[in-house]
């Protein structure tokens, strides 16, 4: 019998990846949640592979175990909505529920996509980090069959996040602040398979965490690659610091400022070669990513 799996943030990245990889495979059923206000054609892309779509609210325990009743497995991510003041309080909040709403469940297995805790390790707080690795805590209170997977910095933040800065039609910039030290990345597409590994083989995993990467890279790299794919177009490093970084006007400026000199401090244990024998041999290296993703990138870039 196929296993039904619950998967939160499903119109998100993380979430998506782990509803396209579980629903290409008929030995399970998914359960695709969102909060009922998410975009239409998000919601579509659910429908259209196959997929049940329900619909929580966070903020109330029994919605969310109402997903969960008869489920085997779930996935869960919690988000950091930077744009709220409070969002660390608001994201822990959720992560409670959520861990309340597992045990109530009885559901069978948790995937959740914990952080490291940046404030215990070195003093500074990333809060989209530190709150994540204290949820990991709260489902460990709950006593649940937990397994936690470390994701780090998707590639697909090119898109966002990590925008290049534009000079001209013909230059960018890449305004990250790692200096010459490599930066662990993801194709965050590659995290579905690694989900789907997990909850076929449940024993294996239970109480494990798995720090998966698909590159390790330093900015000048980024630069070079982008640069070797969508020439004539040219990026370079910015060599940004940290101060400078921080006092950008975002609302993550502060925190990613934090994350990166946390990634500048602490080596994070991630593993590409192991990632790929382990867990993924698929995994997409930064080039095989750009590589795929050439027109999409520079459409972005044009706009
Ligand atoms: N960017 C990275 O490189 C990276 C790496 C590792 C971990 N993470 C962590 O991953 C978490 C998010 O995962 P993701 O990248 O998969 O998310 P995402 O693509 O940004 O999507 C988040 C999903 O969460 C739901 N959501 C819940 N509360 C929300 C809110 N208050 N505002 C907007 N959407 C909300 C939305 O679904 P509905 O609208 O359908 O409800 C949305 O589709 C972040 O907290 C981040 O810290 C990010």
């Amino acid at each position: 019998m196929a296993k039904v799996v619950t998967v939160f943030g499903a119109t998100g990245h993380q979430g998506g990846a782990v509803v396209r990889a579980l629903a290409r495979d008929p030995n399970f059923k998914v359960r695709a949640v969102t909060r009922g206000d998410s975009q239409c054609d998000k919601v579509q892309n659910l429908t259209s592979c196959g997929t049940e779509v329900l619909t929580c609210n966070f903020n109330d325990v029994t919605s969310i175990k109402q997903t969960l009743i008869g489920a085997d497995a779930c996935f869960v991510v919690t988000y950091t909505d930077f744009s709220n003041a409070d969002c660390m309080d608001e994201e822990l909040k959720i992560g409670r529920n959520f861990a309340k709403a597992c045990a109530a469940s009885g559901v069978k297995h948790v995937l959740y996509g914990t952080q490291l805790n940046t404030l215990n390790i070195i003093g500074i707080a990333a809060r989209h980090l530190v709150a994540k690795a204290q949820i990991q805590e709260y489902f460990m209170e709950e006593n649940l069959p937990m397994t936690y997977i470390l994701v780090p910095c998707y590639y697909e933040n090119l898109f966002d996040y990590l925008k290049p800065e534009k000079i001209d039609n013909k230059s960018f910039r890449l305004a990250i602040p790692m200096g010459t030290t490599p930066l662990d990345m993801v194709c965050v597409e590659d995290i579905g398979e690694i989900a789907k590994l997990v909850f076929k083989n449940k024993e294996k995993f239970l109480n494990k965490t798995l720090s998966v990467a698909g590159d390790k890279i330093t900015i000048k790299e980024i630069a070079a690659t982008l640069s070797r794919y969508l020439a004539p177009t040219n990026f370079k490093d910015r060599q940004i610091t940290l101060t400078e970084y921080r006092s950008l006007p975002y609302p993550w400026a502060k925190d990613f400022a934090n994350m990166f000199d946390f990634f500048l401090r602490v080596d994070q244990r991630y593993n590409v070669q192991y990632t790929k024998q382990n867990y993924n041999p698929k995994m997409q290296t930064f080039s095989d990513w750009v590589q795929a993703n050439v027109e999409k990138l520079r459409q972005e870039f044009n706009k």
